[in-house]
């Protein structure tokens, strides 16, 4: 497919081989105005708001992924296919299933499960098991480490739904699963079949078994910005 691709307007080589991606537009504008060094916007096709800049030295991007698979699922296949994008990190938020995980701790990601579909076009005759990229995961939890953030390293669950009709997503912690967000089998699906390397790192900010640890907008803003820091890191 030629580019501009029908979501993102950007020219050839407008993006750095590693791409951050948070969920929200308003959160990739953050991350350029406070973190790169000569960020330029590349993307702004219905606000998706795409900037390239320098952190440390090094060129990476960022640009908002959405929200749910079918949104990322778009995003990361324009990047990884047409753009020639390596690494897609999402940095993103999730409700925690384990007695362990408290608001703004981080989960990084290692597999995702999902209730959704994503995968059903692959036609395998079986279940795909989408995962992160290993080296990301490794280095992922020794920055973690080194930040002294409580972290944890396992599966996730990629809803479709974020307001489910008395079927809580909390079932899935018998088999170990670590918390709820809404992206990450998506995008590793669309890293696999590319060949690319994926990786999402979120910060807990509600908690299944803690309900009144809940944080307000602002407070989880705030808490984000050791995750965007590791992941930057990561790049
Ligand atoms: N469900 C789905 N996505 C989320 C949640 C949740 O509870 N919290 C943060 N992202």
């Amino acid at each position: 497919m030629p580019i501009p691709t029908p979501h993102i307007t950007a020219k050839a080589g407008d993006f750095a081989e590693t791409v951050l991606m948070p969920g929200d537009p308003l959160r990739a504008k953050f991350i350029a105005e406070t973190f790169l060094e000569d960020a330029v916007l590349v993307n702004n096709v219905r606000g998706v708001n795409g900037y390239t800049g320098y952190y440390k030295g090094k060129r990476v991007s960022v640009m908002a992924s959405g929200m749910g698979q079918p949104s990322i699922g778009i995003y990361s296949y324009e990047l990884f296919n047409f753009y020639g994008v390596k690494n897609i990190i999402r940095i993103g938020s999730c409700g925690s299933f384990h007695k362990d995980l408290h608001v703004r701790d981080i989960i990084i990601a290692s597999g995702a499960c999902t209730n959704g579909n994503y995968a059903m076009q692959y036609n395998l005759p079986g279940t795909f098991a989408p995962i992160a990229d290993f080296d990301l995961v490794r280095r992922a939890a020794e920055l973690c480490e080194k930040a002294g953030v409580n972290y944890k390293v396992g599966n996730i669950l990629s809803s479709d739904t974020f307001y489910d009709d008395g079927n809580s997503g909390m079932v899935w912690a018998k088999m170990g699963v670590l918390g709820v967000e809404m992206e990450s089998a998506a995008l590793y699906c669309n890293a696999a079949r590319a060949g690319k390397c994926a990786l999402c790192i979120c910060t807990v900010s509600d908690s299944f078994l803690y309900p009144e640890e809940n944080t307000t907008a602002e407070e989880r803003q705030n808490s984000f910005t050791k995750m965007m820091e590791i992941a930057l890191e990561l790049a």
